[in-house]
């Protein structure tokens, strides 16, 4: 018996008026939840709420969508205590019963899927399709991986006469899951139903700024029946309990996404090893990107406008795979950014809960400043190309102007560092190998793009872009699991593929059993 091939969860059509319908019902209902405080739950039950950290709606800075409990690092030492104590039993619990557990999840994301979106539209200011697709992606985590642990999970026999041999996988224990904000749902939920079918026991550590939708998770895991201790959720300052339960001696495994710093932090303090822990800590890290879009001098160009914008300007720029470069080949480079900036011009601006908006605001105070300095300074180091003009929006929530730089020098702060946020630049290349070694020339390989009608350069790009995930004549985001198994090496990441199929081998530790006979 084989069960059922895997199919990514099709994408909500927002053009059926059904559809519309069912999603403005969703973000009035979840604008009535708001200013509610989410607590710290450990072993299936809420902590009482000290210390708390407000979330206000990143589209209208006025709104408090709610308040979320700020763990200290004593409760960071007792959620290891629930988890680690809860350990044994969810080992030993059949694999069968742990992949249930995962379809059980996903049942709840279904059944909840216009109001998570509606929540992650309001904490993170994500646009409702983009909202949509994150709970899609979420859903996509746990029936992959639940079908991934059933193979994984049949031992596999090496039997000789006399002699049995048995190779299987175990967990490895307390996994601490520390998610980014910019995917809420998904890559928090990934994460966590990776080590969970595993076998492993977690701490959900969500992002500061996405908290409320971590508790949302958090619900669902609850709702679909998780045993105390199981999964603990513990929102809270990340370099306040981080240390803690990264250097933690009963922690087995950290899975990171998030910042290239925080990733070298969490690797260096993981690497030392406390008295009284008698194993090597695993560290799975997926970091960031400086993704680049080639456009040979032969593309066509209405593809590749479309592409560039989309992998640059979607989610406004926040995503680890945005292109946030573009490379163009002399030839075509002066027609392809007069249309560029057209296109940019046609983005609407706007309020995430809007159905309009094509972009919204960037997550919170702190990014926009920072995104401003990498605008300010590429001034200096560029040519401006474009800026939208925001209007109100400036003042009504944390909105950033869409921005093209041209002319761009490769070794410029906008062509180097990550800026994550709605900033592209072009960059003029002599040729196709000009424009790869351009587009190799960052600390990071995560995605990268190219659009080409010419066989021979194609092949010589998918030889020589060296990136995680390369994708020709599209855009470079929107990795889907199993089809694009997401994920980045050199300063982007260890190497693990999130949605593929070696992902889970991380989450085990494989043993032998010999028997004579
Ligand atoms: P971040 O590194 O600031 O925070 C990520 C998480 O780490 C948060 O939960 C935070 O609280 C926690 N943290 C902070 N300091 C810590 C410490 N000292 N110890 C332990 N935990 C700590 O990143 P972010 O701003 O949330 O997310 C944006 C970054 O994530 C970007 O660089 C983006 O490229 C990257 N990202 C990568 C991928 C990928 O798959 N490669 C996907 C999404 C985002
Ligand atoms: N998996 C996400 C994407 O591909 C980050 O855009």
């Amino acid at each position: 018996h084989r069960p059922p091939a895997f199919v990514n969860d099709p994408l909500t059509d927002f053009s059926v008026e059904a559809n519309r319908a069912a999603m403005k019902a969703a973000l009035d209902r979840v604008r009535t939840e708001f200013g509610r405080t989410y607590p710290i739950v450990i072993d299936n039950k809420p902590l009482p709420v000290t210390k708390t950290l407000d979330r206000e709606n990143p589209s209208r800075k006025t709104e408090l969508v709610g308040k979320v409990a700020m763990a200290t690092v004593e409760q960071a030492n007792a959620a290891v205590k629930s988890s680690l104590a809860a350990f044994d039993g969810w080992r030993d619990t059949p694999v069968e019963e742990r992949a249930a557990l995962l379809h059980r999840v996903a049942e709840q994301f279904r059944t909840r899927r216009f109001e998570l979106s509606a929540w992650i539209v309001f904490e993170t200011g994500k646009p409702w399709r983009e909202s949509d697709a994150d709970v899609a992606e979420a859903i996509d985590f746990c029936e992959y991986y639940a079908a991934e642990m059933l193979k994984l999970g049949t031992p596999q026999h090496r039997d000789v006469p006399g002699e049995d041999n048995r190779y299987f996988y175990e967990p490895r224990g307390v996994a601490v899951i520390i998610a980014p904000w910019n995917f809420p749902l998904a890559i928090l939920t990934g994460m966590a139903t990776a080590a969970l079918v595993a076998g492993n026991t977690i701490i959900l550590k969500p992002a500061e700024q996405s908290s409320i939708v971590g508790a949302k998770l958090m619900e669902c895991l609850q709702a679909a029946g998780v045993p105390p201790g199981v999964a603990n959720f513990l929102p809270g300052d990340g370099e306040e309990i981080g240390p803690t339960l990264v250097r933690h001696p009963d922690v087995a495994l950290i899975a990171f996404t998030g910042s290239l710093k925080v990733a070298l932090i969490i690797n260096e303090e993981a690497s030392k090893t406390p008295g009284g822990q008698n194993f090597v800590k695993k560290v799975i890290a997926e970091m960031g990107g400086k993704n680049a879009v080639i456009v040979d001098a032969d593309a066509d160009l209405d593809e590749a406008v479309k592409g560039v914008v989309d992998s640059a300007f979607g989610y406004g720029g926040q995503k680890c795979s945005a292109g946030s470069r573009a490379i163009v080949l002399d030839g075509i480079y002066d027609q392809f950014l007069a249309r560029l900036v057209e296109a940019t011009k046609s983005l609407t601006v706007k309020a995430a809960d809007d159905p309009g908006s094509s972009l919204g605001p960037v997550i919170d105070a702190e990014a926009r400043t920072r995104i401003l300095k990498f605008i300010e300074a590429g001034k200096k180091e560029a040519k401006l190309a474009h800026q939208t003009d925001l209007g109100a929006l400036a003042e009504q929530g944390y909105f950033v102007p869409p921005t093209i730089f041209s002319d761009v020098p490769e070794n410029a702060s906008v062509a180097q560092d990550e800026i994550f946020g709605p900033v592209l630049s072009v960059l003029r290349a002599k040729d196709l190998d000009d424009a790869l070694r351009i587009a190799n020339g960052t600390k990071y390989a995560l995605t990268g793009g190219c659009y080409s009608r010419s066989p021979s350069h194609l092949e010589k790009v998918k030889r020589r872009f060296r990136v995680g995930n390369l994708y020709i004549n599209r855009k470079c985001t929107g990795a889907l699991v199993d089809r694009q198994p997401f994920g980045g090496f050199k300063l982007s990441g260890i190497g693990s593929k999130a949605g593929g199929p070696d992902y889970l081998l991380q989450f085990v530790l494989p043993r032998t059993i010999t028997e004579n006979q």
